[in-house]
């Protein structure tokens, strides 16, 4: 039976298998041309496929390069050391900050940071009440002397500072400021725990994370510091806190931690005198609009329950349904 189909199949192929043959066979002794035609449309199929493929391979590794890898911007020594997470008080949700640690870091900044860092963007008004009375405010404004506006003759005079006076900076502008450090410009440090990437805890860890000496193989560029916090590890800024640098009036131990905590804490309150407010207005919102929750799920079931208590009842007639077409 197989060996028969067998046979079948192969007598309907030969025939036309034939034809085949003989009818490439006088197409190409009809024309001396076609070997050529042939020649150059193989070569157009392999240019094609070739050309295609080149363009697949091509717009893949495109891609990748664009999108495929995970691009690192800097190596980890470039970046800078992760810096410690620390569970700062102020940060907390039922916590405000600590006045004493606002006060204690202001006198830090004035201090230490205050001969290069400004703070430009705090007037003395705003440290009433937070680190200081009025009067000791007033008196601190007053040891500077400010521009007054111009007088009938148009000349500027100087007069004592007032509250509403912004704090000085250390240096005319930013050019005196690189000039005096070595061409490296200490920012200002109103915002500082916004502007920096692991806010409270990376200022922290750069003014704790100074080692004695840099570790072994680290190339530390003439007039920087090693800080291994630090993108890059070069800091213009040398370490400026020891132990017992300044003098606490509370009689808190002035450990180079205790320091950099207190500024840190003050340098915060600087960037975001609001938060305590702000934590403040959070738990007025959340007590009032769970009130009005709770009120609002009452009235939703209050105004459905006779809709969900309802029940439907079909009572179908005795007999059966009647229905309309028939008699
Ligand atoms: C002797 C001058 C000097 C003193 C004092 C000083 N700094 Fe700096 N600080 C600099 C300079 C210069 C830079 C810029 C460093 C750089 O770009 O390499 C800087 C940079 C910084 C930065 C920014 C780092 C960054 O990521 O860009 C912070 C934060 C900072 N200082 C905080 C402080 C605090 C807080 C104090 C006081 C405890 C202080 N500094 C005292 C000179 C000083």
């Amino acid at each position: 039976m197989l060996a028969r189909s067998c046979l079948r199949s192969a007598r309907s192929v030969g025939p036309a298998a034939r034809n085949i043959a003989s009818k490439t066979a006088s197409r190409s002794a009809s024309s001396s041309s076609s070997s050529a035609e042939e020649a150059a449309s193989s070569w157009r199929t392999k240019a094609l496929s070739g050309g295609s493929l080149a363009v697949a391979i091509g717009s893949v590794a495109w891609y990748n390069y664009q999108y495929g890898m995970s691009a690192d911007a800097m190596t980890p020594a470039e970046e800078g050391l992760h810096p410690t997470a620390y569970p700062w008080e102020h940060k907390k949700w039922t916590k405000t900050y600590d006045h004493s640690a606002l006060r204690r870091g202001f006198q830090v900044y004035r201090e230490v940071c205050a001969s290069c860092h400004s703070l430009a963007r705090i007037p003395y008004r705003s440290l009433v009440g937070v680190a200081m009375t009025v009067d000791e405010a007033k008196a601190m404004a007053e040891e500077n002397e400010y521009d007054t506006e111009p007088n009938d003759e148009g000349e500027i005079e100087k007069r004592p500072g007032k509250l509403s006076d912004y704090l000085p900076s250390p240096y005319k502008n930013d050019e005196a400021a690189r000039a005096a450090n070595n061409g490296a410009l200490p920012p200002d440090l109103s915002l500082m725990v916004k502007a920096r990437h692991g806010g409270c805890d990376y200022i922290f860890n750069l003014l704790t994370g100074y080692p004695e000496e840099p570790p072994a193989g680290a190339v530390v560029p003439e007039g920087l510091n090693f800080n291994p916090y630090f993108p890059g590890t070069g800091i213009a800024m040398a370490r400026v806190l020891y132990d017992d640098l300044v003098e606490y009036e509370d009689g808190t131990p002035a450990s180079t931690s205790q320091m950099a905590k207190d500024v840190v804490e003050f340098l915060n309150w600087s960037a975001e005198p609001e938060a305590d407010e702000r934590k403040k207005m959070g738990w007025k919102v959340l007590a009032v609009t769970s009130v009005l929750f709770g009120l609002s799920v009452w009235v939703k079931r209050y105004k459905w329950s006779t809709i969900k208590t309802r029940k439907l009842v079909y009572n179908p007639p005795v007999g059966g349904a009647k229905s309309p077409f028939k008699k």
